[in-house]
């Protein structure tokens, strides 16, 4: 079984946004956190760099889905930038999978984890089977593509924390689970519908939880950070 960790989700527009919103922690305090497309794109490979020298783990948020040949020369370029985690869409099919593992491999041997994006929780049974012709249950597809994932080589799958037990139950105990949809008991669910608290997800299983408006719009950020910790990690 892995370490447990916390992983804040940096949803903000810009570098600028990012950078006050990580000051806000004390010196000695570095939280993993996640960069996706629109902080990516936006601000450029550089922030990754930035961040990774001021000492946090990034989980580079990018579910990339192209022809093998493609993606491997793109994960080589994100793991030289220090990414911690990276993600596919496992939709590219297990030989994309692997060749998205190969261009991660540094020089040195090591490598960036890699998780597999399953079905989007955007994606419901119907319009799974209206646009994509998949006529069958979405849990059966979402545990398939994870298997597939496992037989890549991957490192693990981005599900819900109420799926956690059965990823876990069918790829092993060892394989990933990395889980959104968190939120405190006493906060506000937002657009999320499957919500677990952090206590919840430690029981159910998940080896990583990402965490966003919780934490960032929360009136004292560290504070929720560290309630995170503590009910999750620790
Ligand atoms: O603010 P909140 O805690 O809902 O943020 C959750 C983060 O996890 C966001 O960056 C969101 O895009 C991401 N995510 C998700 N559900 C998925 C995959 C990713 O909420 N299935």
């Amino acid at each position: 079984m892995s370490e447990r960790d916390v992983i804040i989700a940096c949803d903000f527009p810009g570098k600028a946004e990012t950078l006050a919103f990580l000051e806000k922690f004390p010196e000695g305090e570095k939280p993993y956190v996640k960069i996706g497309m629109e902080l990516f794109y936006g601000a450029g490979p550089d922030i990754v760099r930035e961040l990774k020298d001021k000492g946090h783990r990034i989980f580079l948020d990018l579910k990339l889905h192209d022809i093998p040949n493609t993606v491997k020369s793109a994960m080589k370029v994100l793991s030289s930038l220090g990414a911690d985690m990276c993600n596919v869409h496992c939709a590219g099919t297990i030989p994309m999978m692997e060749a998205a593992l190969e261009g991660l491999t540094r020089p040195d041997g090591t490598r960036p984890l890699l998780i597999a994006v399953t079905q989007l929780t955007s994606t419901s049974e119907e319009l799974m089977k209206r646009d994509l012709l998949i006529d069958k249950p979405i849990d059966e597809v979402v545990m398939s593509y994870a298997m597939n994932a496992k037989k890549a080589g991957l490192d693990g799958v981005v599900c819900s924390p109420w799926e956690a037990g059965k990823v876990h139950s069918v790829c092993g105990n060892e394989f990933l689970t990395v889980t959104p949809g968190i939120r405190f008991p006493d906060g506000d669910k937002g657009d999320q519908s499957r919500v677990a608290d952090p206590a919840k997800a430690k029981e159910l299983g998940s080896d990583f939880i990402v965490v966003g408006r919780p934490i960032t719009k929360a009136e004292d950020p560290v504070a929720a950070y560290r309630r995170c910790m503590r009910e999750f990690a620790l």
